[in-house]
């Protein structure tokens, strides 16, 4: 399997390999990978020539040092978790001087708004850590197709707006997300819960989907108080913010408008550990 830790070596690698008609599906990561972003992997195997994987902790989408300093870092079983997949995925690794070059600071980019909702508000230039990372990752990797999941549900819009105010050329496909067989969604993060904090977990989604049956007949305003008063009573949890908002502009629910689809979003702490989950409504 081929694994690049220098962008100069995978452009190279790429060009000598693709032709002008070849596909390369791309699936960003920060690693410590689990099932979900092995179902990205699939997606993009699936259909394209070429499959690159980045693994990549970007510090300058971290707003809490802590955060970023205890993010998993597991190459060596990423690596292996890849190889048994599909030994064929090409594999870009880098560090922080090759992609950085010296200065680890995020571009600012607008994306009419869409950064101004929900983890725009709670984690001060995400978003721009995350468009300076994956428009670079774009250029350097130059995929026909990139795979992001659903669970980073505003990240996924947050990135396909990108593409379309910079005019890139790639397709930007959005993946289902992927739970633990509890229904806790799938995340880096999960390892560092306790046992018993990950089975206890299992109530965000819980909670996002009897949000959804309530939504059916309750207004978006008691769908949302009754989430924060099941929140206030669970000892170990810390609901940062639970939202009703429309898929396309992110912004609160305010009235049902035919055509438009909504979701419900959620940020949880457990213990120091933030945890994010997002359900479709309709
Ligand atoms: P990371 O959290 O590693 O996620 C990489 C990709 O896997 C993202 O597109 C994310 O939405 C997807 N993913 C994570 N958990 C998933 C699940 N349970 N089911 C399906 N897909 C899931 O998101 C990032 O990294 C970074 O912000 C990145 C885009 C790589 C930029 O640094």
């Amino acid at each position: 399997m081929l694994i690049f830790s220098r962008q100069a070596d995978l452009s190279a690698h790429l060009k000598s390999v693709s032709t002008p008609n070849s596909t390369i599906g791309f699936v960003p990561t920060m690693g410590a990978l689990h099932a979900g972003h092995l179902s990205l992997l699939e997606e993009s195997l699936k259909n394209n020539d070429f499959t690159v994987i980045s693994i990549f902790v970007n510090p300058t989408q971290f707003n809490n040092p802590e955060d970023l300093e205890k993010y998993p870092r597991t190459l060596d079983a990423d690596v292996e978790k890849i190889e048994k997949l599909n030994s064929d995925i090409i594999v870009f690794a880098p560090g922080v001087a090759d992609i950085y070059e010296g200065e680890t600071v995020s571009t600012h980019f607008d994306y009419d708004g869409l950064e101004n909702q929900m983890e725009g508000k709670f984690r001060t230039g995400h978003f721009d850590g995350v468009g300076t990372i994956v428009k670079r990752l774009f250029e350097i990797v130059k995929p026909t197709n990139a795979y992001f999941g659903e669970k980073d549900f505003q990240q996924l819009q947050i990135v396909k707006k990108m593409v379309e105010k910079h005019h890139l050329p790639v397709n930007v496909i959005g993946c289902p997300i992927f739970r633990e067989a509890n229904g806790l969604a799938m995340s880096s993060r999960n390892e560092r819960l306790t046992p018993e904090e990950r089975t206890n977990a299992a109530v965000i989604y819980k909670t996002l989907k009897e949000a959804k049956t309530r939504f059916g007949t309750e207004s978006a305003k008691q769908v949302a108080d009754w989430v924060y008063s099941t929140f206030e009573i669970l000892p170990g949890f810390d609901l940062e913010y639970f939202e009703i908002a429309d898929e396309a502009t992110l912004l609160p629910f305010e009235h049902k408008t035919e055509g438009h689809k909504y979701r419900a979003f959620i940020a949880v702490f457990v213990n120091k550990i933030r945890l994010i989950d997002t359900i479709s409504l309709n």
